[in-house]
């Protein structure tokens, strides 16, 4: 993909600049926020926006409020981490475009920073309203794009200001557009990619985009039962997402044809009624009452040897019920066994990067996203609107 236009040439200093950032992040049953990952990388962008005397404005979503102000989407949680990890102090405007968020960005000064409250107490976010986006746009002079994570959505904040202010990609996006366009253009191969997770259904498009482009597709989680099953395999009482059988029948179909091997399980780690221990079982012979929950023994060292030798790889998704101790070996091993494996390793989307993290396996990737649906979205080859709107560079 063309790099946008950057930073570098945005005349910031002494000038109002909106920045969107994605400070979507996830917070515990007390409000705090359990991962402030997204707050972290968007650091280089706002240090460079201090160090410039720009006046930011930040603007962000939290959750999914539906446009109506809801408490428990406030970005106060959020203001509070990211004045320690800035290490100055930015207020959040309790409104969005009302009068107090006018004044107060008026008043801010070179270097600092005023956080907007969450965009989606606004009707007019999601609706990319553009009365909405004009108010939005009356409180900057530039816009900075840095929130790769909302780049697939054609919100106001996304692209409804951009097309009325002059435009730049912040350096979080920059860099993301960058490391995830090695898994688009001059891919070096061979190329793996192992996808696990829940739903067959969420992740068809980004499977079907891997036929012809990856030499393998490595499948775990409950993503791979449907998988099984059309290969004829009892799963014993593990619930198999209905309505599958014709889109899974395709994709064999379209991999079988492109050339790109899938590569499913050939044993699992249940569970069984009144049994505490975990059983490994092979397909053969999956108990009437058991509960897949993780990939086995046999097709960890499956796994392993066919991402042996690969130079490029991609993961999303867990490879069995990861949260639970008891089944998060499978994608453990599979991922700290890649990591000694040479190559470019990229891991995004959903809860991958937190997975990665609690699991001990960050280092085996080069790079991971802070994108979710934004980052599969592109790796699939997607145009993502927040991302055309912007101006080459
Ligand atoms: C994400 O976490 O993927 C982004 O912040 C987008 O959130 P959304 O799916 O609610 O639009």
């Amino acid at each position: 993909m063309r790099e946008k236009r950057g930073l570098g040439s945005a005349p910031l200093k002494g000038r109002r600049v909106l920045v969107r950032v994605d400070f979507n992040v996830p917070q515990d049953a007390n409000g705090q926020i359990a991962d402030d990952r997204r707050i972290v990388e968007a650091l280089p962008t706002l240090n460079h926006l201090r160090a410039a005397g720009a006046r930011s404005i930040l603007m962000s979503h939290l959750g999914r409020p539906d446009g109506h102000r809801d408490p428990r989407f406030s970005l106060r949680p959020v203001v509070h981490r990211l004045s320690a990890v800035l290490g100055q102090p930015v207020p959040l405007a309790d409104d969005i475009v009302g009068i107090h968020a006018i004044e107060q960005s008026t008043r801010l000064e070179n270097g600092q920073f005023l956080m907007l409250e969450n965009l989606r107490f606004h009707p007019g976010e999601e609706a990319n309203d553009p009365a909405f986006a004009a108010q939005l746009s009356r409180l900057g002079e530039l816009f900075v794009e840095d929130a790769f994570g909302s780049v697939h959505r054609a919100h106001a904040s996304t692209v409804g200001v951009a097309k009325r202010l002059p435009s730049f990609a912040g350096l979080l996006v920059e860099r993301e557009i960058r490391e995830l366009s090695r898994l688009r253009d001059g891919i070096e191969r061979p190329y793996a990619v192992i996808v696990g997770g829940a739903k067959v259904a969420d992740k068809l498009p980004l499977l079907t985009s891997f036929c012809g482009r990856a030499d393998r597709i490595l499948l775990g989680g409950a993503l791979a039962f449907p998988f099984l099953a059309a290969r004829g395999v009892a799963l014993g009482a593990t619930r198999v997402e209905a309505g599958q059988e014709a889109n899974v029948a395709e994709l064999l179909n379209a991999a079988r044809t492109a050339g790109t091997e899938v590569v499913l399980p050939t044993d699992l780690v249940v569970e069984r009624p009144g049994r505490p221990d975990p059983e490994v079982v092979d397909l053969k012979r999956v108990p009437a009452d058991a509960l897949a929950r993780d990939i086995g023994p046999a097709t960890r060292a499956k796994f392993l040897g066919s991402l042996d030798g690969t130079r490029t790889c991609f993961w999303n998704g867990p490879l069995g019920l990861a949260e639970d101790e008891r089944f998060a070996v499978g994608t453990r091993e599979v991922l700290a066994g890649l990591g000694r494996i040479p190559g470019y390793h990229v891991a995004a989307g959903g809860d991958s990067a937190r997975v990665a993290q609690e699991l001990g396996v960050s280092g085996s990737f080069a790079f991971i996203s802070t994108g979710g649906g934004a980052a599969l979205e592109f790796v699939e080859g997607a145009e993502l609107p927040g991302l055309a709107v912007l101006p080459d560079a």
